[in-house]
């Protein structure tokens, strides 16, 4: 089990660049190749991270028989696209969050993955995180009681940025939805699952992006309160509650480092380590699936895939969000 994943890297932006620096630091991964719609862009890349194969079209890097997987992080709306395109030509796929625009586009991806037989998975990142494992496990053991009421926000300036810019652009994929509140969403139904009923309210920039809005996910018996916004900086953290206690994860809860943990026993701070920029724990789930030659990981399987962007599809056909 010794030999080296060797990846390709493909829309070589801000994420890719972030993510290769994790990359860099995993022993049994090989950066071999890197694709950027500029020449100029990917050599740079290249250069920056000794990478030997550098390319000027995606397809090329699909085509390279020293690439086992590829590492998608263009804007959203390319995404299904580019996981198709990868899969095939016989690639194993991590696909930056969102999966896909929609539903619809991301069933064509997995079924690909399961006919090709070939590892697909979304790089929702945090899943991975050694504290939103811990806290996970915690409460499927009951530690906090029945789930009654969780709340996470995410949100940021970004009105600054150009309009045509990926955040702010609908026809990129736009608005804080699919870019930030795809979190609160994920962390909703990683503990509670699936809503009965969904409301929100949103608003709308001068570009048609969606670019705040506030969501409840309603349960038999629970509340989820989510939110997400590009219009200034918000806490960015999570609270889960149960008829036994209450857990505060502090900010970003997202990429988070400490959580508070209250019951009857007690109150505790609990602090973990976050490695490098925190993608390691996601490539090392992908490395061990790779070598046990799984098609998806149990940790964010195909189905949960589907499953988040289906409750996506919900909130944006409740909130009138177009791309
Ligand atoms: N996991 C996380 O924490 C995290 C954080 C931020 C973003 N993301 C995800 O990563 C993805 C990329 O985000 P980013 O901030 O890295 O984006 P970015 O830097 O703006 O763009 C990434 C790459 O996408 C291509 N690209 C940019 N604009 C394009 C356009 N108009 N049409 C087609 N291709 C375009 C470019 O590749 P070429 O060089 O080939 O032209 C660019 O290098 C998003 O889907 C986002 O959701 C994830």
């Amino acid at each position: 089990m010794n030999y080296k994943i060797r990846w390709g890297i493909v829309g070589p932006g801000n994420i890719a660049r972030k993510f290769t620096k994790d990359l860099i630091q995993i022993d049994d991964a090989q950066i071999t190749a890197v694709a950027s719609r500029s020449i100029g862009r990917s050599k740079s890349f290249a250069d920056e991270f000794h990478i030997d194969r550098y390319y000027d079209n995606y397809d090329q890097l699909f085509n390279d028989p020293n690439v086992d997987i590829v590492y998608i992080a263009t804007p959203h709306n390319h995404h299904a696209e580019l996981s198709k395109a990868a899969l095939l030509a016989g690639k194993a796929v991590l696909s930056e969050k969102p999966s896909a625009m929609n539903k619809a586009e991301i069933e064509e991806v997995i079924e690909l993955s399961k006919k090709k037989r070939l590892f697909y998975m979304e790089g929702l990142w945090s899943r991975f995180n050694p504290l939103i494992q811990e806290v996970y496990e915690k409460v499927q053991s009951g530690t906090f009681g029945e789930l009654k009421y969780l709340k996470a926000d995410f949100g940021f300036f970004a009105l600054n940025r150009p309009d045509d810019s990926r955040v702010l652009n609908p026809s990129l994929g736009g608005g804080s939805l699919l870019d930030i509140g795809i979190y609160p969403v994920f962390l909703a139904y990683l503990m509670l699952g699936k809503p009965n009923k969904i409301k929100t309210i949103p608003k709308f920039y001068k570009t048609g992006a969606e670019v705040q809005i506030s969501i409840i996910f309603d349960y038999d018996n629970a509340q989820a309160v989510l939110y997400s916004g590009f219009v200034s900086e918000t806490d960015c953290t999570a609270q889960i509650s149960g008829t036994k206690g209450r857990i505060h994860i502090d900010t970003r809860w997202h990429e988070p480092t400490t959580y508070h943990q209250h019951t009857s026993e007690g109150s505790q701070t609990i602090e973990h380590d976050f490695k490098g920029n925190g993608f390691s724990y996601e490539i090392e789930e992908v490395h061990r699936c790779l070598k046990n030659n799984l098609y998806e990981s149990n940790l964010w399987s195909h189905q949960n895939t589907l499953d988040l962007i289906g409750l996506l599809d919900d909130i944006r056909a409740d909130a009138a969000i177009e791309f």
